[in-house]
């Protein structure tokens, strides 16, 4: 039976039937919905709705669905609308009249904003455990990199030598800021909807504030209409994993790139990686490239958030319904995903020889050699055109700046002394970043120290679950 067949006379179309309903996807939803039900129960049993006797029977049904929920076989169930309809039919199957009790005072309005706010809550909880793990290889394989150097570039032409470990640090501060977005969801989030009813509020006089303390929830939503209607949290969630996206989908690009013959900066795992069909050779980077192209999707997801609820009246619009499958859908992405990029940061290896060797040519001590004249009081301006200067001459020859003589250095400018070869080197090329956040392997070194002391702080805030 429906939960509102009093009203009609006709059956709906079959196919309009099956096509409306939402139990395929928002079963996912019932260790929440059971939870939510159990705090209704017993606030229904506060105010006497519901007698001791009943309240039992009914916590201990909730409890019987959702050990049995475990087993997939268990939603093979062609009537049940929703997740709602479909506790609520087999709570009624095991404990009889009692189990239609516990609707009172209620509607699937609230619940499905309750259920969906608490999913995303256990998600971000356990999605912030991932980030940590992934934040913790990242920062390990950049310890393990030592005073190894590689090719920084902008505009993807050779800039600057840089330290491997200050590469991979910046992915670490983006997986940071992603923590602390998904953190700050969780906190806006986490206000119950329960006893708002149907638009205007309970029709019970519930104790709302008990209800979302047993939900562990800060406070009741301020305002029923806006609980009932409101999907910012699911937005939020998945702007935040949008965000997140973007950065692995970067990362992804620079192992990609990275991995490529030209470069071979980094050897793939075979065990992330897939062969050709057709060329023997190769060994592609399939985990990466998934990685990289889940990020349209998570934006997608996003996006068709936001358009779902740009210009709907308040409240409840079965248009809500369709909030459900992308927040499903970009929380199981998610997970994968960053279970993915945790095991081949894990496994990937550098090749720190070709790295370092890449990172002594290609003029990047262009900038420390104009410096270098800086420091000999020319002005910054000159510098840069004297050594520009000797750069096409280099390219023309053939050779590095430092395999220029004095004679020719000083074709350039008279500045030039015989210390100037000595600021050429990596190791004075790196030195002379020597400012908080460069790439000094002091600083670099300063810096992987206090992000291991964010990644602990951090790891204390993770909110432990089941
Ligand atoms: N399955 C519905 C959803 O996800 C539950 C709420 C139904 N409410 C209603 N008034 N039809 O949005």
């Amino acid at each position: 039976m429906k939960m509102w067949s009093g009203r009609f006379r006709q059956p709906l179309d079959p196919e309009f039937e099956r096509w409306q309903r939402s139990l395929p996807f928002d079963r996912r939803l019932v260790n929440e919905e059971v939870a939510a039900s159990s705090a209704h129960a017993r606030a229904l049993q506060r105010i006497g709705v519901l007698s001791d006797n009943e309240l039992a029977s009914i916590l201990h049904g909730l409890e019987a669905i959702q050990s049995a929920a475990q087993k997939p076989e268990y939603f093979n169930d062609e009537e049940a609308e929703d997740i709602h309809h479909f506790v609520e039919k087999r709570l009624v199957e095991l404990i009889g009249e009692a189990g239609y009790k516990l609707h009172s005072g209620r509607s699937r309005n609230e619940q499905i904003a309750t259920d969906l706010r608490l999913y995303i809550r256990k998600t971000i909880d356990e999605l912030q455990v991932l980030l940590l793990e992934l934040l913790d290889v990242v920062v390990a394989r950049a310890e393990k990199s030592g005073n190894s150097a590689m090719p920084a570039y902008t505009h993807l032409q050779a800039a600057e030598p840089v330290l491997v470990a200050h590469w991979l640090l910046a992915y670490a501060e983006m997986l940071l800021r992603d923590f602390t977005r998904l953190a700050d969801c969780r906190q806006r989030l986490n206000f119950s909807p329960l006893g708002s009813g149907a638009i205007a509020g309970a029709p019970l006089a519930l104790n709302r504030e008990a209800i979302a303390q047993e939900l562990a929830f800060t406070a009741p939503a301020a305002n029923s209409m806006d609980a009932t209607s409101d999907r910012d949290f699911a937005i939020e969630f998945a702007q935040v994993l949008s965000l997140l996206f973007m950065h692995l989908s970067r990362w992804a690009e620079e192992f990609i790139l990275f991995s490529s013959q030209e470069y071979s900066f980094v050897r793939l795992p075979e065990s992330y990686s897939t062969g050709s069909s057709a060329m023997p050779q190769k060994k592609n980077p399939d985990a990466l490239e998934l990685i990289r192209s889940k990020a349209a999707r998570m934006l997608g997801n996003a996006v068709s958030l936001l358009v779902t609820l740009k210009g709907l009246p308040l409240a409840y619009n079965k248009d809500l319904q369709e909030t459900q499958e992308p927040v499903f859908l970009a929380a199981e992405t998610a997970a994968q995903s960053l279970k993915t990029a945790i095991g081949f940061m894990r496994q990937v290896e550098f090749d720190y020889e070709r790295m370092q060797r890449a990172a002594q040519a290609g003029f990047m001590n262009a900038l420390a050699a104009a410096t270098y004249l800086v420091n000999k009081g020319v002005s910054f301006r000159k510098a840069h055109e004297h050594i520009g200067n000797a750069v096409c001459y280099c390219l023309e020859k053939g050779c590095e700046l430092r395999d220029l003589s004095l004679p020719e250095l000083r074709q350039f400018s008279p500045e030039f002394a015989e210390d100037f070869y000595s600021c050429l080197g990596l190791d004075a090329v790196l030195a002379c970043h020597n400012v908080t956040g460069g790439t000094h392997p002091a600083r670099v070194r300063e810096a992987l120290a206090k992000v291991r002391q964010q990644i602990s702080l951090l790891s204390g805030e993770v909110h432990a679950h089941a």
